[in-house]
């Protein structure tokens, strides 16, 4: 098993037993993610936490569902779920991949970008490919520059991570999300730190990357823009422990232009209804 840091671009290695067990039995299905009554409790020092509960939805293969909830609902607990590095208290995870091995290859992007700062930018994307025995060590040069060349950052390959700024590294880490291939991306509030103008560059990037590479993508944020930017459906969460409280399809013309969509008013619509639905949550909260 990768430490958790290391496992945020490759196939995560031993894969939960019991996930794989669902796999096979909900191969057929049309389905790339499927939670039903999933909860997860933590026990912690005869204490019981429930982070999440209840909660049922399904991701298709090829869809960008965002994630949205109040602080401490649950949202990193049921990222790191589906990746296989929490096991659920209830409930049933599939997550379908076509591997022969049963273990679906997913990548994660986290907020913090787990870059290994000993290692040049091309490095840290070599080192993730090398590590992934679908790639054949004579194709990894040609698969960094390609990457290097998406994410703008052809220039700076041999820079070291700390010789980069926060935006830059986050696109190294996109770059190491996509360049591997994974079936699943799992995106934790990647742009949380960086500013307005930067994340709206990385938004951008993000939605061509994923539109070139049509990759089922769950993304967990905060920020009600960002997820109906980006989303196809919004799953927005209560407050802890998290439920589905809504499910709201985003029915905007893709490609988006994240400028001229700003303006629209079905996007300002949603917008308003996201708005209400957190603020409720907010509201219980306080009363807590
Ligand atoms: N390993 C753990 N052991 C015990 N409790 C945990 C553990 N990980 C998370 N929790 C608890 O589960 C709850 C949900 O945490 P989680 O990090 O999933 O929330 P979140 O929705 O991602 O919050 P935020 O929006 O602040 O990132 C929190 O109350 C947290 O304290
Ligand atoms: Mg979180």
């Amino acid at each position: 098993m990768y430490s958790d840091a290391a496992c945020f671009f490759t196939r995560i290695e031993n894969y939960n037993p019991d996930h794989v067990a669902c796999l096979r039995m909900a191969i057929s299905e049309n389905f790339q993610i499927s939670c039903s009554r999933l909860s997860k409790r933590f026990v912690n020092r005869g204490e019981t936490l429930t982070a999440f509960e209840d909660i049922s939805f399904q991701v298709r293969s090829g869809e960008f569902v965002c994630v949205l909830g109040p602080s401490g609902c649950g949202k990193t607990t049921l990222l790191r779920t589906i990746a296989g590095l929490e096991t659920h208290t209830d409930g049933e995870l599939v997550v379908k991949t076509s591997r022969a091995d049963g273990n679906p290859d997913i990548g994660m992007v986290f907020q913090e970008q787990a870059l290994f700062p000993w290692m040049t930018v091309y490095d840290n994307l070599a080192f993730v490919l090398g590590n992934n025995p679908d790639f054949l060590q004579a194709e990894i040069p040609s698969i960094v520059n390609e990457f290097l060349v998406k994410v703008g950052l052809e220039k700076f390959a041999r820079y070291y991570p700390h010789q980069l700024s926060g935006g830059m590294k986050q696109r190294v880490s996109i770059a190491r999300g996509f360049a591997t291939r994974p079936e699943i991306l799992l995106m934790d509030e990647p742009f949380v730190f960086l500013d307005f103008q930067t994340r709206l560059r990385l938004h951008e990037l993000l939605l061509s990357l994923w539109q070139s590479f049509q990759k089922t993508v769950v993304f967990v944020t905060h920020d009600i823009e960002e997820a109906v930017l980006l989303a196809g459906r919004v799953i927005v969460m209560t407050a802890r422990p998290g439920k589905i409280k809504k499910t709201i399809d985003i029915n905007l013309d893709r490609p988006r232009d994240i400028f001229a969509i700003r303006h629209k008013k079905l996007f300002l619509g949603y917008i308003q209804t996201i708005t209400e639905l957190l603020k409720e949550e907010m509201q219980s909260l306080e009363i807590e």
